[in-house]
């Protein structure tokens, strides 16, 4: 029989770091072997997340890197940006697979990284080696990374929205993305607006124009074509559990019919187990707690104004669901291994 992983996750007490654990404990090739909290310290894990009681059985410590190194052989960061970068290069160093759940290792660009993030890069050295970590797109890349950067939850649903039309149809087109997000999107610190009186039945607007997944997009989504795509992204957050439902508009360049781009996400949706194509257009709640990204769209002949739907659950397949995907890649295992 083969050998299981042993597997950490740093950061486990947080929102991506809870699901993670989740889905971790129930995968079949993975084996739990140190999980990290910032503000718990030798505390079991089942008695802060009592769900999980008589499910695991492990002690939450501070992170230690050295004890961590020496007991695990694959690494989940569900750390808050600029903290991962300060642990990842240890980690590569020590020759172990490191899947950063943070934005650190996402773009190619340390300026562009300090402009949207506010602050200095500190790993450039081990940039280039990170792989984008979105499986529909670069696979037989993950397949031989050893780092790998998980994609942002609100890029996740955009990019695997628009790809399969960006290479040729929507070339050069510009993008009006209308996207919102639950509140869980933004981790479990708390500030004023993540407060239940706040956020419970209310719809609010953010950063138009600067978002910090907005390069991500563009980097990912310009990388797959020669007219370059633009984008107006205005973030929103909306009182809901969980989940991202994004609402794509845009006018495609080229005389193209409603049956040409239903194969288009047909075929995406055969080739990848965790892409649906659905008509009519999808909703909310078919993927909440699962790893799926469903996806519609409508267009007007006449006016050639197409508007393109995706849905997904921000902390699966917009974070914990996509990085155990990212693993099973690399680990040479069935993409759906612990997901489905
Ligand atoms: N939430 C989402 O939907 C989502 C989706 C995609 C990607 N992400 C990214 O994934 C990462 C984790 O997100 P999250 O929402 O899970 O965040 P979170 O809820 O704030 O959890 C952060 C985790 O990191 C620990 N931590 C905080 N500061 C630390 C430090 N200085 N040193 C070591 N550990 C520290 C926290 O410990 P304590 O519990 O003790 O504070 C917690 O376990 C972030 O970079 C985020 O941008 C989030």
């Amino acid at each position: 029989m083969k050998q299981k992983t042993k597997v950490a996750v740093l950061g486990a007490t947080g929102f991506t770091g809870e699901k993670l654990v989740e889905i971790l404990i129930d995968h079949p090739a993975v084996e739990l072997t140190y999980l990290s909290s910032h503000s718990f310290d030798s505390v079991n894990y089942a008695s802060i997340f009592p769900k999980l009681q008589k499910k695991i059985d492990i002690v939450c410590h501070k992170l230690n890197i050295d004890d961590a190194i020496a007991g695990s052989d694959f690494f989940f960061l569900a750390l808050p940006h600029t903290v991962s970068m300060q642990v990842a290069p240890k980690l590569i160093a020590a020759g172990k697979k490191v899947i950063d759940l943070s934005a650190d290792y996402r773009l190619h660009d340390t300026k562009v990284y300090e402009k949207f993030y506010h602050a200095q890069h500190l790993d450039p050295q081990n940039l280039p080696k990170a792989i984008y970590g979105l499986p529909e797109l670069f696979g037989p890349k993950i397949k031989q990374a050893d780092l790998v950067a998980n994609p942002g939850c609100y890029a996740s649903s955009i990019i695997l929205a628009l790809a399969p039309l960006a290479k040729q149809n929507i070339a050069g087109s510009h993008c009006i993305i209308d996207a919102k997000s639950s509140i869980s999107g933004a981790g479990k610190k708390l500030s004023p607006n993540k407060h239940y009186m706040h956020v419970n039945n209310n719809l609010w607007a953010y950063k138009p124009f600067l978002h910090q997944h907005l390069p991500e997009i563009d980097q990912t989504l310009n990388s797959l074509t020669s007219q370059q795509l633009s984008f107006t992204f205005v973030p929103h957050v909306v009182g809901v559990e969980s989940g991202i439902y994004s609402t794509i508009y845009l006018k495609i360049n080229s005389k193209i019919t409603q049956k040409q781009i239903a194969e288009s996400y047909q075929q995406y949706a055969k080739e990848n187990p965790f892409i649906r194509y659905l008509k009519p257009l999808p909703q909310l709640k078919d993927v909440v707690g699962t790893n799926f990204c469903d996806i519609g769209f409508s267009l007007e002949t006449e006016s050639n104004n197409l508007v393109v739907v995706s849905c997904i659950d921000n902390l699966i397949k917009g974070a914990a669901g996509m990085a155990v995907q990212n693993m099973n890649i690399m680990a040479d295992l069935p993409q759906t291994e612990g997901l489905i």
